[in-house]
């Protein structure tokens, strides 16, 4: 059900406990560390978790409290310290930010006024407002940020915070790959009433024959391409992944820890041995590409991921999830930081698609060989900053969302994209090969 179908009582009570959930998570993130821990910057690749935390507060106050609600601002001084435009995050430490204690009054202030909002709105009318669009938005962008704060929990040093409990265990796949047939689907959407403006419009994209890797690449297949030279033979990598590589020194996945001869892991603090069945994790667009290279086969495209996900044959339709419409449940996908760390290849049998493709949402981002552009018929909505002003620059597409992404912004219509030389997110990948003509006929 999208949320354009449900009445407004219900769509109120349901956009309260997204606002709920995405506070109960800011709040462990940075609960879990010290006033220290909080100002510091982990790497210059991150902000400061304070300024995260004020700047998911300082969004809400625009678009909920002073633009949905009309009301007066909060704290009209600072919207220019947490406009993440105005100043690159290497710079953000040296701002002089709220203190955590005034952080965490200021979001806590202005999620009261936003509740007050939310009790007034007709979740209706202008376009801000319809189907609860802007809380959505809002609830998106504070779960994003949180994926964020737990890629820099990552990059933090010092004694293990968070935990949770181990992903279910894997299984064998029926196939170690599955042809996804030439023809039309339907990409993107028009009728989920949070998707955000560059998942719109829903059109046709004709896809010739290809086949697609069941599962991401996991472990133990990377290790075999380390071991076998990939990083040292620069047949396999493209020139700008070749100069990178060499520029970064890479050898590795990032926080994989050398034992003597073999690897280990560094995992939110915990060293432990690499796991050989879970897809592999921190490798840029770079390392994924000459590891399929290296496979013999590619990395799929944007629309092909999509059809993969959400193409049903037997209708004919696309769906929002792999495994329907409905949103994930915990035997679909590991999404929502409900573990820590990507499930094992099978994990998740009841998420596969239609085509038997698995574990396409949730685990890791997936690396997509497309550039970010607009699709057909784009409107940016309501600001050029959330999407456009990104497209045709230095980025690939990440689909799919990882172990650390909610599902309020994992639906399969969801887009990502960062620099090609990005490993502290999420992400990895799988592969995909063409298919000839009467293999697909
Ligand atoms: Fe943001």
């Amino acid at each position: 059900m999208t949320a354009a179908d449900i009445p407004t009582e219900a769509l109120r009570t349901r956009v309260a406990e997204q606002l709920r959930r995405a506070r109960d998570r800011s709040v462990a993130l940075t609960d879990a560390v010290d006033d220290d821990d909080l100002v510091r910057q982990h790497s210059k690749l991150m902000s400061p978790l304070v300024w995260d935390l004020a700047h998911i507060g300082s969004q809400e106050e625009l678009w909920l409290v002073r633009d949905v609600g009309g009301r007066v601002p909060l704290r009209p001084d600072i919207d220019d310290l947490y406009d993440a435009f105005q100043h690159p995050r290497a710079d953000r430490p040296a701002l002089p930010l709220l203190s955590p204690a005034e952080a965490r009054t200021y979001v806590r202030e202005v999620r009261d006024k936003a509740f007050d909002v939310l009790e007034h709105s007709p979740l209706d009318g202008r376009r801000l407002e319809a189907g609860g669009f802007a809380f959505g938005m809002i609830v998106q962008h504070e779960q994003q940020h949180d994926e964020t704060m737990l890629a820099t929990h990552q990059l933090r040093s010092g004694a293990p915070v968070l935990n949770a409990p181990p992903p279910p265990p894997g299984r064998p796949l029926p196939a170690a790959e599955v042809l996804v047939p030439e023809g039309p689907f339907t990409m993107g959407t028009s009728i989920d009433a949070w998707a955000l403006d560059n998942e719109r419009p829903a059109h046709d994209v004709h896809v010739d024959a290809f086949f697609i890797d069941t599962a991401p690449v996991t472990n133990a297949q990377y290790l075999a391409f380390v071991e076998a030279g990939g990083y040292d033979d620069p047949r396999f990598w493209s020139e700008e992944g070749w100069a990178y590589r060499a520029k970064a020194d890479l050898n590795a996945p990032r926080f994989w820890v050398r034992d003597g001869s073999g690897w280990l892991r560094n995992r939110f603090g915990h060293i432990e041995p690499i796991p050989p069945d879970e897809p592999v994790v921190h490798v840029c667009f770079h390392e994924a590409q000459a590891y399929a290279r290296w496979a013999g086969k590619r990395l799929p495209t944007e629309p092909e991921w999509e059809k993969a996900a959400r193409f049903d044959p037997a209708t004919g339709r696309s769906r929002r999830f792999p495994w329907g419409d409905e949103d994930p449940g915990p035997e679909h996908a590991n999404v929502g930081q409900r573990h820590l760390s990507p499930a094992p290849v099978g994990a998740y049998p009841d998420g596969a698609s239609p085509l038997g493709v698995h574990q396409l949402v949730g685990d890791v981002w997936e690396w997509l060989d497309s550039d970010f552009h607009g699709y057909p018929g784009f409107e940016a909505f309501p600001y050029r900053e959330y999407s456009e002003v990104f497209f045709g620059g230095d980025y690939k597409m990440l689909r799919g969302g990882s172990f650390g992404t909610d599902p309020v912004a994992g639906r399969a219509t969801f887009r990502n994209w960062d620099h090609p030389i990005r490993r502290q997110i999420f992400a990895g990948f799988r592969c995909a090969r063409d298919a000839s003509r009467e293999q697909s006929a």
